[in-house]
């Protein structure tokens, strides 16, 4: 019998794809990991898609890397199979807008899986951390560098040296989720974020994505400066002028994606 490790539905242009493990909290095997990373790379290719949803279970979004597998893992073979690189930069690397729909635990690897959220919406029972420090190990997939940019460097170091969790109102006043609502609306919250820029111009939202994401990762100078390309680089576009006269004659555009 072959289980499906994620499943995918669409609502219009919005992809929802959920980890679907037989253990309810989402232990991100390779095959797990796998299946999510074909499926994101599809959906990244697909013209019909303008924005991807990810959740889990409504037990936990995941409870990070295979703990079964690391503990049989040797320094030889996490070198020379790169373990982990491969799996995660087919996720993380994504052109799309996604938003990450968190539900329960967020811990390890299911931390570091959110934060490839452009956008986190979570549960109000929905907890983060990243405990790899109980298990002898760092994070290893995004949690000593996304969870700083996201959260500042203090409770990035608490979480990450002490290993203790964090609540989903603290990962909202931190800057870790963009919202916070009651469990059973977190999926239809993020549809509705999702709907919501799926509204608009693809290659404009690749563009912003890309922009924005550079703040994290350029000084403002250059940063500044790619945006500006990225902002000139509309004008080419069909979209940019339906907008903009949509605007002036005060009706909702008709985007093309070019
Ligand atoms: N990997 C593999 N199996 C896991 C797992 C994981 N990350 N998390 C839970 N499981 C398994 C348990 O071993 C258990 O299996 P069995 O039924 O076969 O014994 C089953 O899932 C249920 O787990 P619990 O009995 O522990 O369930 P609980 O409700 O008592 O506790 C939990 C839930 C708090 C999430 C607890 O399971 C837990 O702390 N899990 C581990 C979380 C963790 O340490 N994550 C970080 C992993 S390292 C990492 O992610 C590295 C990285 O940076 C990528």
């Amino acid at each position: 019998m072959t289980v499906s490790l994620v499943t995918l539905e669409h609502q219009g242009a919005v992809a929802l794809v959920t980890l679907s493990s037989p253990n309810a909290l989402n232990p991100l095997t390779h095959e797990l990991m796998t299946a999510l990373g074909n499926t994101l790379q599809m959906l990244d290719a697909d013209n019909q898609t303008r924005a991807i949803v990810v959740t889990g279970s409504a037990r936990a979004f995941a409870a990070g890397a295979d703990i079964q597998a690391m503990a049989q893992m040797t320094y030889a073979r996490a070198v020379t199979e790169n373990f982990l690189a491969d799996d995660w930069q087919r996720v993380s690397t994504l052109r799309k807008p996604v938003v990450a729909a968190v539900r329960g635990y967020a811990l390890g690897g299911g931390c570091e899986l959110a934060m490839i959220g452009d956008i986190v919406v979570a549960g109000d029972t929905a907890v983060f951390a990243q405990p790899e420090i109980k298990l002898g190990l760092l994070p290893g997939a995004g949690g000593t560098q996304r969870l700083p940019r996201a959260v500042g460097k203090s409770l990035a170091m608490e979480m990450n040296l002490t290993g203790e969790p964090i609540t989903a109102a603290r990962a909202l006043a931190a800057g870790l989720v963009s919202r916070v609502v009651p469990d059973a609306d977190v999926v239809n919250t993020a549809l509705t974020i999702g709907e919501s820029i799926a509204r608009h111009s693809l290659p404009v939202l690749m563009a912003v994505k890309a922009a924005t994401s550079r703040a994290f990762e350029t000084s403002l100078a250059e940063g500044l400066s790619y945006e500006r390309s990225a902002f000139h680089g509309c004008f080419a576009l069909d979209d940019q002028r339906e907008g903009c006269v949509a605007f002036l004659e005060r009706r909702v555009p008709h985007f093309n994606h070019r």
